[in-house]
């Protein structure tokens, strides 16, 4: 048995664990080993909480930080455990913590500081709400990070906000973040057109959409989604002229911003969530070229007749925009996660891990990639 030093305790915790541990920064397959004796954590402080593990998912911030990507910003002492998306059981709780007592469910997402490919894991409470009713462990793991940022831009950094009649386009609808963009802006009532390869076109219909490819062929059914499929026509080019409120970028680079300048109204929005640079090394070099991004764009909208606006939109820890994200989308089944695979090391071993890793990589999944670590009873 774990000795923790906790106010409330749930009986069993054990003193050894399996997780994954990070050893250096590279690729999965040269970094990361899978152990049966890590300790479990103990001593919690007042405010942190300890939460037994069922499911955690991978972001493609994951393998980023793992290749060391954003070693300018956050370094890790080694071993670290990676992982930032989760959803399990409070299992013990420190002195000061008000919102949760041991056996709720909750998810949340862990930030840099990882640590969630275990079976346990330590962390301060406001980095988690309680877990959608409706979910399983394995769906709501897949939520966090992918969805809070794309509320956090549809109804925080969009101003206004994307709301009823808006006309949106969300670039990549097929990838973890565009999946809950498209579904979030259709929830609250907006007209939603989305990039996607014909391959993902099934993809939008599990969402319960109904996919049209040209704009001659929309109706006014709410269910009606224009789909382009971005291996064959420049949305740009494809819906030029057309008066779009918002452009949501989920895939980058610059031709998304080249071409939603063909589509945005005077004063639309363009909110990128990736910016020019997919693989996002963050250095010196790095951060004044996002600068400099960002002020050009930001003079281009006050200098030229258009005025549209290029904001760069970073997550930002939030329970209450998790609570909100669980009563008002997920509890009310106008959000649903899309799930692509769900690996088991238990089954796999440390392939499982090498599997996710990889398939998050190749930037072809088809919705969230999903870690499962224990059955739910
Ligand atoms: N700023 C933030 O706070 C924040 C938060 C979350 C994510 N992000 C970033 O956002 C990006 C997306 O993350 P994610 O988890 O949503 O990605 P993901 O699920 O791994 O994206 C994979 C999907 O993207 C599609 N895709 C690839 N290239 C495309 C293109 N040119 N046009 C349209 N679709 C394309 C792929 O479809 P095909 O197979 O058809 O190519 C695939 O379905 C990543 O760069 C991530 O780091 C940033």
């Amino acid at each position: 048995m774990a000795k923790l030093a906790a106010t409330e305790i749930e009986d069993g915790i054990p003193s050894v664990m399996t997780g994954a541990q990070q050893n250096d920064y590279g690729d999965a397959r040269n970094v990361i080993t899978l152990h049966q004796d890590i300790p479990v954590p103990g001593e919690l402080s007042c405010k942190q909480i300890l939460i037994r593990v069922y499911a955690a998912a991978i972001n493609p911030v994951d393998w980023k930080v793992l290749k060391g990507n954003l070693t300018f910003i956050k370094r890790f002492s080694f071993p670290h455990t990676p992982g930032s998306d989760v959803a399990g059981v409070v299992v013990a709780i420190g002195s000061s913590v008000k919102r949760f007592r041991v056996g709720d469910k909750v998810y949340g997402n862990l930030g840099t500081d990882g640590g969630s490919y275990a079976e346990y894991v330590r962390e301060k409470e406001s980095l988690f709400a309680l877990k959608p009713s409706n979910l399983t462990m394995v769906e709501a793991a897949a939520v966090p990070l992918a969805c809070l940022t794309s509320y956090q831009a549809l109804f925080n950094t969009a101003s206004p906000i994307v709301g009823p009649g808006s006309k949106i386009m969300v670039c990549g609808g097929s990838s973890a973040t565009g999946l809950y963009g498209v579904q979030l802006a259709k929830a609250v009532g907006a007209h939603v057109t989305t990039t996607c390869s014909q391959r993902n076109f099934s993809l939008m219909e599990k969402l319960g959409c109904k996919v049209v490819q040209a704009c001659s062929d929309m109706t006014t059914d709410p269910q009606q989604l224009l789909v382009i499929d971005y291996n064959n026509k420049d949305f740009g080019q494809e819906l030029k002229g057309q008066e779009y409120d918002f452009v949501y970028d989920c895939v980058g680079g610059e031709q998304q911003w080249l071409a939603a300048q063909q589509i945005l109204r005077r004063g639309g929005q363009f909110i990128t969530i990736v910016g020019n640079d997919p693989e996002m090394k963050v250095s010196l070099k790095y951060m004044a070229t996002l600068g400099s991004t960002l002020v050009g764009h930001k003079l281009q909208s006050i200098f030229s007749s258009t005025k549209l606006s290029y904001k760069f939109h970073a997550i930002r820890e939030s329970y209450q925009d998790l609570d909100e994200i669980r009563t008002r989308f997920l509890e009310t089944d106008k959000v649903k996660p899309i799930i692509d695979t769900v690996f088991d090391w238990r089954k796999d071993g440390v392939e499982a891990l090498y599997a996710l890793y990889e398939k998050s990589k190749s930037g072809k999944a088809q919705g969230k990639l999903v870690l499962k670590i224990a059955d739910e009873e």
